[in-house]
């Protein structure tokens, strides 16, 4: 049996490696179990740049938030938001009203702990795939406004819902309820342009409980339909509107994810 601590909630099986605790293991993070360390320690034996390609996915997570600010978004909805980890989105953003989403029940209890005492931000425990329970949920409805424009981050979620289709239906339903001068921020797996050790990660996680699908740039385009994609368009993480050369590595494509903002008109 693994640590259990005061925060985990009775339904959970922290003999199991979460994909959320397992991402946070990989942050450096401590809101996870053996199982995941388990798990997170044989894939970066796997994909040694493994926790790199996290790291980037936070800074592009950051660079984006704030880009959606700039354009005057005051508010977020954050779908897989994850456990709470340095750079969340009303740190970034501390002027905006924030609803966290995730399944994950215990990334939900410990969100809702940091958060207990805001007035700006809440967090709804859901799965994307029901948008309605989302938009409908007291949280949701309290801190946003849906005639005013809205940033969707949707980041590092979608490589775990595998049916595309669906995925497609899900963010159409998102997007009718946008008012113009939102913007969608996801970003996504691909094997495009990686070491065989990716296909390997992924093999990993399909032996889990966490299955993912990697999609090319082209799909990652398509799930993009209905906004205007914001330049550079669909990159590796790191490529996305660096904010200094430093940001900028020398194989952006070890980064491994694509990110990508798009804007509805
Ligand atoms: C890799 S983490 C990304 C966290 C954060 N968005 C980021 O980019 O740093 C993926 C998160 O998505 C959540 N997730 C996966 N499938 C989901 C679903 N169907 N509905 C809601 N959350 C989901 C997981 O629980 C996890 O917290």
């Amino acid at each position: 049996m693994a640590d259990r601590r005061l925060w985990v909630p009775t339904e959970v099986n922290v003999d199991a490696p979460s994909a959320a605790r397992v991402y946070d293991y990989l942050l450096g993070g401590s809101y996870n179990f053996a199982a995941d360390r388990e798990f997170a320690r044989k894939a970066i034996s796997i994909h040694p740049g493994l926790p790199m390609v996290c790291r980037e996915n936070r800074s592009f997570l950051r660079r984006a938030v704030r880009h959606c600010v700039a354009n005057g978004i005051t508010q977020f909805l954050d779908i897989g938001s994850g456990l709470p980890t340095s750079g969340n989105v009303h740190e970034v953003a501390p002027e905006a009203r924030v609803v966290y989403v995730d399944n994950e029940p215990v990334a939900v209890a410990h969100s809702r702990m940091m958060l207990k005492d805001s007035d700006r931000a809440a967090i709804v425990h859901a799965d994307l795939r029901d948008p309605d329970t989302i938009l409908n949920a007291p949280e949701t409805r309290r801190l946003l406004d849906f005639d005013q424009p809205v940033g969707l981050l949707i980041v590092a979620v979608l490589h775990f819902v595998l049916d595309t289709d669906l995925v497609k239906t899900v963010l159409a339903r998102y997007r009718e309820q946008l008012a113009p001068g939102s913007f969608l921020v996801l970003s996504h797996g691909t094997l495009e342009q990686q070491a065989p050790s990716a296909k390997a990660i992924q093999d990993l996680y399909n032996r889990s409980p966490n299955k993912v699908i990697t999609r090319t740039k082209q799909e990652c385009i398509e799930l993009m339909d209905g906004f205007d994609l914001v330049e550079p368009g669909v990159v590796f993480t790191p490529l996305w509107r660096p904010e200094s050369l430093a940001e900028k590595p020398e194989r952006p494509e070890d980064a491994g994810w694509y990110g990508m903002a798009g804007r509805l008109l």
